[in-house]
């Protein structure tokens, strides 16, 4: 018999067990597969599709189309994780934009959808969250402002971006974000913050502090091997394997 279907609930309820949430992002059909035979509750369809699979500089290119084509093939795998999609750059600038395309997600399959931004953002997240919308915050370095930061920057350096942080992560929490992902942020300002808010946070490059990480599936795979971040330790180089397969393919077929 397959194991229960991840919801929100089981999710919020990991926090108070103490169950850290591994969490990864997929953007196809076979690799949600794969990611749900083998347990990961949470898998996001990442706008990080933007540069691992569309060959983007950054997630800003990100439209819309593209995620609801990804989600659409992610969603067939019909996960027993909870899948949750990025609303795209520039698709959430007001409320009722939000909700129309947090709807076009849904409606392709996502089962929650996840925005950047804090209290910059929460008349959009209240609308998303009153219309029973589930959400994920993110926190941090906001990779859809990277053009205007000029660079991937850490978060929480400074006494005043540590209160931001935590006025931000308290003011989703009051608007219905029952999840929030914490981007780059200074390992001891984002456990604080894990300490301060009833939902699970989610890190990526935020030290182990959180109640769960997150990281993109072809950085932890090796799969995209002319980037690394920092922080991420791959656990395989398949794309070794796979310049050797089809160098070995090729020489058969010459003979
Ligand atoms: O787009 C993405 O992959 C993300 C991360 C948090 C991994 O937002």
């Amino acid at each position: 018999m397959s194991a229960a279907k991840v919801t929100v609930e089981l999710l919020r309820a990991c926090k108070a067990a103490g169950t850290r949430i591994p969490s990864l992002t997929t953007y196809d059909y076979p690799m949600t597969r794969l990611l749900d035979e083998v347990g990961v509750p949470l898998l996001l369809v990442g706008d990080s599709l933007g540069m691992v699979i569309l060959g983007h500089p950054d997630t800003t290119h990100v439209t819309m189309a593209d995620m609801l084509h990804h989600v659409r093939a992610c969603a067939r795998a019909k996960p027993r994780a909870l899948l949750a999609a990025d609303l795209p750059y520039r698709s959430y600038e007001t409320p009722d934009q939000a909700l129309a395309n947090a709807r076009a997600l849904l409606e392709a399959g996502a089962e929650a959808v996840k925005a950047e931004g804090g209290r910059s953002i929460l008349p959009q997240v209240r609308t998303l969250t009153h219309a029973g919308i589930p959400f994920i915050g993110h926190l941090g370095m906001l990779p859809q402002h990277v053009l205007e930061e000029g660079g991937y920057r850490k978060k929480g350096r400074s006494e005043r971006e540590t209160a931001a942080l935590l006025a931000d992560a308290e003011a989703l929490v009051e608007a219905g974000a029952f999840a929030i992902v914490l981007e780059l942020i200074v390992p001891e300002v984002a456990a604080q913050l894990t300490r301060r808010v009833v939902v699970p946070t989610i890190g990526i490059g935020s030290g182990p502090g959180c109640d769960g990480q997150i990281l993109v599936t072809h950085d932890l795979l090796g799969a995209f091997p002319w980037f690394t971040p920092r922080f991420v330790q791959p656990k395989l180089d398949v794309a070794t394997p796979i310049r050797q397969a089809v160098t070995d393919w090729m020489a058969e077929v010459r003979g």
